[in-house]
């Protein structure tokens, strides 16, 4: 099959497109035919060798978690997907190995879900690692309720776009950092937009001068710091992207593979209750070129690489 791989860590150079041997099927794995997979900053982090104290790679390494397709072949103890059946999955092992960005993949059934019908391939790729993250931040670890006020930073990214479309869904009230570019697409979210930078925990106040009964933090650093200064009392915290957050009292996250919380959220997007802005699609060869845009952070929603099939 035609993939994209690495063999050592590295930038965006060391992507190369070629050929590599087809997945091996499990019993309890499906095999994929993969439609589109959807670029995640951890994908480049984990190319570029940040992560290795924590995820082991068996080069060469195939990148990509987040895919949407076709199964072509059900391992022998699967019932749960029967050939042609159109799934999305957040394709996570505990090492980087075999991932999605190549025609096939063997995906283990717990990392799936099937696609909702109403939305395309490539929209549907873009959902599984960035809507689980969400929905398991907002429901697990901040635990929002109804009523109350949320701030998300990164509203326009591909986390936090999700995550003010799921809190919305929730009933709070969302404030969302994003760039002046952005406003109007946070807005048409759900969300109320503020621009991050300079003053941002005076233009926060006055949003809610009582204080956010949960953050969501996305970002890190500053973005970390202002949430905590902005919480009400007794307000939560959470982040995925700085584990800092454990000093002022918060949660630490990392998106799990979630088969039940999936198919929730697909049944969301079928609904039309949460959808995935498509920023960029490229074709699988041109996976490179997908990460370096990514890489500037600046993605509005999802970038999406299409593997193109003739039948
Ligand atoms: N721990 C986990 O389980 C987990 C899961 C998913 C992601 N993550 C991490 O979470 C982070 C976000 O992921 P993502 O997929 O949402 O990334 P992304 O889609 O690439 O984020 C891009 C967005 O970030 C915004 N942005 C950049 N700097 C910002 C700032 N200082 N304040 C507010 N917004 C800013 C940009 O908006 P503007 O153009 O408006 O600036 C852009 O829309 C990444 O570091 C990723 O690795 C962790």
């Amino acid at each position: 099959m035609k993939a994209i791989s690495y063999s050592r860590y590295g930038p965006a150079g060391v992507l190369e497109y070629g050929e590599r041997p087809d997945p091996k099927v499990g019993p309890d794995s499906v095999l994929v035919k993969v439609r589109a997979a959807a670029v995640n900053p951890v994908d480049w982090k984990a190319r570029e060798g940040y992560l290795q104290a924590g995820l082991e790679a068996v080069f060469p390494v195939i990148p990509g978690w987040d895919v949407s397709g076709v199964v072509v072949q059900p391992g022998a103890a699967v019932d749960e997907f029967a050939v042609g059946d159109e799934v999305i999955g957040y394709v996570r092992e505990d090492f980087l190995s075999r991932g999605t960005f190549a025609e096939y993949v063997a995906a283990p059934v717990r990392t799936l879900a099937r696609k909702p019908l109403s939305i395309g391939f490539e929209e549907a790729a873009g959902l599984p690692l960035c809507g689980l993250t969400a929905y398991q931040v907002l429901h697990h670890s901040l635990k929002v309720q109804g009523g109350e006020t949320v701030l998300v930073h990164a509203a326009a990214g591909g986390v936090g776009s999700l995550a003010v479309q799921l809190a919305r869904h929730a009933g709070c009230r969302v404030v969302g950092t994003a760039g002046p570019h952005n406003h109007d697409y946070v807005r048409r979210l759900g969300g109320e937009p503020v621009e991050y930078g300079e003053g941002l925990a005076a233009r926060l106040r006055d949003l809610a001068p009582d204080g956010f009964d949960a953050a969501f933090d996305t970002v890190g650093g500053e973005a970390l710091r202002v949430s905590a200064e902005t919480l009400a009392t007794g307000g939560r915290l959470a982040s995925i992207a700085d584990a800092e957050v454990f000093s002022y009292g918060g949660r630490y996250a990392f998106v799990r593979p979630d088969a039940t919380d999936l198919a929730h959220l697909a049944g969301l997007a079928e609904q039309g209750i949460v959808s995935v802005h498509v920023d960029r699609v490229f074709p699988l060869e041109q996976a490179a070129e997908a990460y370096r845009l990514n890489e500037q952070g600046r993605t509005r929603g999802k970038i999406v690489v299409s593997v193109e099939w003739e039948d």
